[in-house]
């Protein structure tokens, strides 16, 4: 890895993110299923994106109920996707190529199938009695209380031997841990220090403020929306006590204590989501002993793009004294693929290139979702081959997650895109092989290489990676914005329609990147366009 300049800003700050679903990614043992030593053969195309770094969904030991997202063994490498070893190679590869490695850590709960929970749930007195969180049943027999899980039914679950119910706010097979016990935190500490000492940059904290419920165990209130409609019963509460308890901030202070251990240049991204999403990103990350930013779910599931959604979310974040850092996503393993979201099911390469130009312009952190670079659009997955809990729970209401989930396409003329030589857990859409990265590379016009175009030029531009973000008065479906700092101002505008529209606001300026057919005489952007001008000095 280079060294960092101690005077310049942290390596982490503004920079791009790309996110690897390890079973999406490449099979190198033709089981149908990616692996580590798969993504190390593709390192060489990462970086030819010039991302930063990438971000490992989890590849720990687990019964796959949730993809990996239950993990049964916090420092093993499940076989499905290899070993130990081969996770040392890909990180000595991913320095190699100048790539920081971050990997999930689940903190919230566990598999059930956890050696910790196969002892929590043997009986009341066993030494990891209270790494759980357990609960007498009512005298009637039900619940606790009125918690519900994220998924699906209720956050509780009777355990027959225990005599009691546990707490699960995702699958039933994902029980909570009592993240309040001293004894938990210190084991989980100790898992983050045997990461960072195999040599891994940062964490990205998954559903984090589901760590730590209230003991008191209060009803959470109703939502009570007049004509609402919620897909899920989890939407008709509001979340008060089952999760975001106020205890998780001196627990983030000493998790980033440990990460200080390990050196200045170690990373941290919180999951949070929910109704108080913003107060709690903020929160964790303000000041300097805090997490490092926080992931952000604006524009994760939002069905529409619009010029206020995108000014609402970036002016929440004026960049104040001891604000945290925000980090954006359009697209990611679990929300819909944003060129189909938001682009419409006809969706094309003029959308995603658009949308790309976007997200590269965002004052923050930007996470770049696998295939989010040939602009992929959302799989249509039968309803007799899905896998995901989730998804097959809320069929056919959401677009699920599997959809998102699909195995990238490499190479257009082999079998499976080159993905695997066997018969892939989730069907490869032909309009993907028809995006493979071999039909895309070296063509000058592809999604791809305006990708590698818009990554290079904010890798090399300060005043995107983290000038001051200044909205722009314009009128629908135009969107703009200035990126500002000692350096100057960079202007970008956007026509969010396909039709063409004027924009007055093309009257000055520098045109250094453009996406789509701009005119700068008769201040006109075309449809789905983009660009960014270099404002006069005043
Ligand atoms: C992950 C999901 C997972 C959930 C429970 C998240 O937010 O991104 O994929 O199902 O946490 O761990």
């Amino acid at each position: 890895m280079a060294e960092p300049d101690s005077d310049a800003a942290p390596w982490w700050r503004g920079a791009v993110i790309y996110q690897i679903y390890p079973r999406s990614f490449l099979d190198s043992n033709g089981d149908g299923i990616g692996d580590l030593a798969g993504i190390t053969s593709k390192l060489d195309y990462v970086a030819s994106l010039g991302v930063d770094a990438i971000w490992l969904s989890p590849f720990f030991a687990s019964p796959m109920k949730d993809f990996g997202y239950d993990v049964s063994d916090y420092r093993a490498v499940d076989p499905i996707f290899g070993t130990l070893e081969e996770f040392d190679r890909l990180v000595t590869r991913a320095h190699e190529l100048d790539l920081r490695v971050i990997i999930d850590q689940v903190y919230a709960h566990t598999s059930d199938a956890h050696a910790w929970f196969q002892e929590s749930r043997s009986d009341r007195l066993n030494d990891k009695s209270d790494w759980y969180v357990w609960a007498d049943p009512t005298p009637d027999g039900t619940p606790p209380n009125n918690w519900l899980a994220v998924f699906y039914g209720p956050c509780w679950t009777w355990d027959g031997r225990r005599g009691q119910y546990y707490l699960h706010n995702f699958l039933p097979s994902q029980p909570n841990l009592n993240v309040h016990n001293p004894a938990v935190q210190k084991a989980l500490f100790d898992t983050a220090r045997f990461w960072l000492r195999r040599g891994v940059d940062g964490f990205r904290l998954d559903a984090i403020n589901f760590a730590m419920h209230d003991r008191s165990l209060a009803d959470n209130p109703p939502v009570m929306v007049t004509n609402a409609v919620f897909n899920r019963p989890f939407d008709f509460q509001h979340h008060l006590h089952n999760q975001s308890q106020p205890e998780l901030v001196p627990f983030i202070e000493k998790l980033a204590k440990v990460m200080r251990e390990f050196g200045p240049d170690r990373f941290t991204v919180a999951e949070v989501g929910g109704e108080q999403a913003l107060a709690e990103m903020k929160l964790y990350t303000e000041g300097q002993v805090r997490l490092n930013t926080s992931y952000s779910f604006d524009f994760l599931y939002v069905a529409q793009l619009s010029p206020k959604l995108v000014l609402n979310a970036l002016s929440k974040w004026p960049g104040g004294k001891d604000e945290g850092w925000p980090s954006w996503a359009f697209s990611n393993h679990d929300a819909p693929r944003v060129v189909t979201r938001w682009g419409g099911p006809q969706a094309g390469a003029s959308c995603a290139k658009m949308l790309l130009t976007l997200l590269m312009c965002l004052r923050g952190n930007v996470f770049l979702y696998q295939g989010e670079e040939l602009g992929l659009a959302q799989a249509d997955i039968p309803f007799e081959r899905l896998r995901d809990p989730e998804a097959i729970a809320n069929w056919p209401a959401t677009l699920g997650r599997d959809g998102a989930r699909t195995p990238m396409p490499w190479e257009n003329k082999l079998p499976y895109a080159g993905f695997s030589d066997a018969e892939p857990w989730l069907p490869i859409p032909s309009g993907h092989i028809a995006a493979a990265v071999s039909e895309q590379d070296g063509e000058a016009d592809s999604v791809l290489a305006i990708a590698r175009e818009l990554i290079a030029l904010r890798r090399s531009s300060p005043l995107l990676r983290a000038g001051s973000f200044q909205p722009l008065d314009l009128p629908p479906p135009l969107l703009g914005f200035d990126r500002g700092g000692e350096t100057g101002v960079l202007r970008c505008l956007f026509n969010l329609t396909d039709k063409i529209q004027d924009c007055a606001l093309l009257a000055s300026g520098k045109l250094l990147f453009a996406i789509g057919p701009v005119d700068l005489d008769k201040k006109s952007l075309g449809g789905l366009t983009a660009c960014i001008l270099e404002m006069p000095q005043e």
